[in-house]
């Protein structure tokens, strides 16, 4: 059975993560809406990939005879000015995440609670992969600055991202 304590810090968790793949359709919305497709794409699967991590999370709970309480999610913002913003709040976000995770890591060293802490390797993991990945694109962002055939060119590359379902455990 698990803690109080471990139960409501992952039910934070999954409202985290929930509200992360909101802010990832948002962003997928506002460059659909500019008409920049690849990085709509490259959007709509971060936004499957975080209700993935929530519905990780929420199993987890279940498995160890928690109750999962879905809170509401809070709004996020609608418009970016430019690909760099958005990715530049992608890694921000992202950097926020780990040390949400690090904090959970640190509840379920703090409560003994060993299955907590093997099930959050997958997510320190994960983790290291999105903020690297948000900071190749930030990079690529910083080379092609406002260069129209740049933007164009990284659409494309990011039209080609496909979404790769969890494995089931
Ligand atoms: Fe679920 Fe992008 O962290």
């Amino acid at each position: 059975m698990i803690s109080k304590r471990m139960e409501q810090a992952l039910n934070e968790q999954i409202n985290a993560e929930l509200w992360s793949a909101y802010l990832y359709l948002s962003m997928s919305v506002n460059f659909s809406v500019k008409g920049q497709p690849g990085f709509a794409n490259w959007m709509s699967i971060q936004f499957k990939e975080e209700q993935d991590h929530a519905m990780k999370f929420l199993n987890y709970l279940l498995s160890r005879g928690g109750t999962p309480v879905l809170q509401p999610i809070a709004e996020v913002k609608t418009t970016w000015e430019t690909p760099l913003e958005a990715f530049e709040d992608t890694l921000a976000h992202e950097q926020k995440v780990t040390a949400m995770i690090n904090e959970l890591y640190s509840v379920a060293t703090e409560e003994k609670d060993y299955a907590t802490q093997s099930m959050l390797k997958w997510f320190i993991d994960e983790q290291v992969e999105e903020e690297e990945t948000a900071q190749g694109i930030i990079d690529a962002l910083n080379m092609i600055k406002d260069n129209g055939f740049g933007i164009y060119t990284l659409d494309k590359e990011l039209a080609s991202r496909t979404y790769v379902p969890p494995v089931a455990e």
